[in-house]
This record gives C-alpha cells, sequence and structure tokens, in this order.
C-alpha cells in the first residue's frame, strides 16, 4: 500500500513523511513536493506535486492508495481551488483515502477566521469526496515560540503575549505521528480528530520558557 504526503519539502510535511517510515517500509511512501530537490533529504522517492498542476498531481498521484494533504499557505480563497486539485486529482488517480491537516480555531470574529472558514470548506470536500477520509484539526505549533526565545531574550519580553489567553500547542513531531496513525489504520476512516495538547495561558507558558532556557521574560 502506497502512502504519498504532500508539501513534503515544509516542516509539517516532512515530519509526516518520517513519522511514517517508522510505521511502514520507506518503499511504500512517496513525498510530494513543489519543489522536489528540497524533499530528497527524506531518503524516500519524491514526485512532483504543486497544488496549482492538477495534471502533475495526477500523474504523480498513480499508484498511490492513501493520500495525505498539508492545507496550503496560500490566500484563504485561493487555498481552496488548490487542495479542489488536490482531492479531484487523487480520485481521477485512484486514491481511496484522503487524511487532511485542518486547523481549530473560530470560524468568525478573528483575524484568523478566514483562514479557519478556508480549511472548513476543504474539510467539507474531503467529506464529499466519495472516498475514505480522516481530518485532523491541528492546534498551535509551539515551535514558533521556541525559535522566539533568542529575540524575546533580547527584549526581555514575550512578543504577542496573550496574558490569560489559553492555547494547546503541539509540536509538529507530534501531530506527524497522529497522521502517520491516521494514514496506516482503518479505524480512524470517518473521524474528525482535534489534535491539540493540555491548554496552556501565556503566563504559563511564558513560566516554562523562562524555565527552560534560563531567562527572566515578562
Ligand atoms: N497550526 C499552526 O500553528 C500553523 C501555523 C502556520 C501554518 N499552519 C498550516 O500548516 C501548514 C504546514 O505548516 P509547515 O510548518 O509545514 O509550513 P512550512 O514549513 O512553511 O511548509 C509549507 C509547505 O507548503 C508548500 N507549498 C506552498 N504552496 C504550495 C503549492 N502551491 N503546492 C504545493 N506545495 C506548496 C511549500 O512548498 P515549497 O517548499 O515549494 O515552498 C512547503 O513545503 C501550512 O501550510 C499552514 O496551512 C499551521
Amino acid at each position: 500500500m502506497k502512502i504519498a504526503v504532500t508539501a513534503a519539502s515544509g516542516q509539517l510535511g516532512g515530519a509526516i513523511v518520517n513519522a511514517l517510515v517508522t510505521l511502514i517500509s520507506k518503499e511504500n511512501v512517496v513525498a510530494l513536493a513543489r519543489t522536489p530537490e528540497k524533499a530528497k533529504h527524506l531518503g524516500v522517492e519524491v514526485r512532483r506535486g504543486d497544488y496549482e498542476n492538477r495534471a502533475e498531481l495526477q500523474a504523480s498521484l498513480q499508484s498511490v492508495d492513501t493520500l495525505l494533504i498539508v492545507s496550503g499557505m496560500d490566500a484563504p480563497d485561493k487555498r481552496i481551488d488548490q487542495h479542489r486539485n488536490v482531492i479531484s486529482a487523487a480520485k481521477e488517480a485512484g486514491v481511496k483515502k484522503i487524511v487532511y491537516t485542518s486547523v481549530q480555531g473560530a470560524e468568525q470574529g478573528t483575524a484568523f477566521s478566514p483562514v479557519i472558514q478556508s480549511n472548513r470548506q476543504t474539510e467539507q470536500d474531503v467529506r464529499e469526496s466519495g472516498l475514505e477520509w480522516v481530518i485532523g484539526r491541528n492546534g498551535i505549533y509551539i515551535e514558533p515560540d521556541i525559535e522566539y526565545v533568542e529575540s524575546y531574550k533580547k527584549l526581555g519580553v514575550l512578543v504577542n503575549f496573550a496574558g490569560n489567553g489559553k492555547c494547546g500547542y503541539t509540536t509538529r513531531d507530534e501531530l506527524a505521528y497522529a497522521y502517520a496513525k491516521m494514514l496506516t489504520e482503518d479505524k480512524h476512516n470517518g473521524q474528525t480528530y482535534n489534535l491539540n495538547g493540555e491548554s496552556l495561558s501565556q503566563y504559563q507558558l511564558g513560566d516554562f520558557i523562562n524555565t527552560a532556557f534560563d531567562a527572566q521574560l515578562e
């Protein structure tokens, strides 16, 4: 059974490929990438996969049984059609199951809502594709906050601080493990999962960062 992962040149897609090869033979994992040379280091077969190019996707999805679609990075309205290209190409190529990386969040009333709404539309498109499906709704990645610690230290404060606002952060590697299971186990078919860690206030996050990085951020 061959499993393909889109956006494999990116951080989440690459992490999912790495998690998959711990569960199944690497000969059965295909990395799809808009920029194939950026996915070579993964050590699996790399095929072209630009969300804008449905014919290319259809050719690259030949012999693939299960497909993981990583949500795109374009403007929200543009993403919907890009994801539709991938779903249509998968159906035409004979893919049997789609797993989609969606996101958690409010559909109305925040600056991020247009992104949430576009993800919800793709969820609906995946559910109505006629293929087997599983949807994960990701929490916010913790890594960007960690990557900014050195610049926070220079400023002495956590930037974009939301005080008592809570967030169930995840790492991309935790998400990748969950997606590898959804891709390889039938029992998840037809499920929509919230994928997040325990909720932390940003005061708690600041305390953890101060302890782990020997900092005194406020
Ligand atoms: N939960 C969160 O906190 C959070 C935060 C930010 C984003 N996200 C979402 O999660 C997704 C994955 O995040 P990430 O950290 O892996 O992002 P990343 O490392 O920036 O990777 C983005 C990937 O998307 C690919 N891509 C962009 N446009 C494409 C297209 N038209 N066709 C095919 N591939 C395309 C890029 O390919 P190239 O290598 O060719 O550029 C790259 O592989 C993002 O795309 C976004 O939808 C979630």
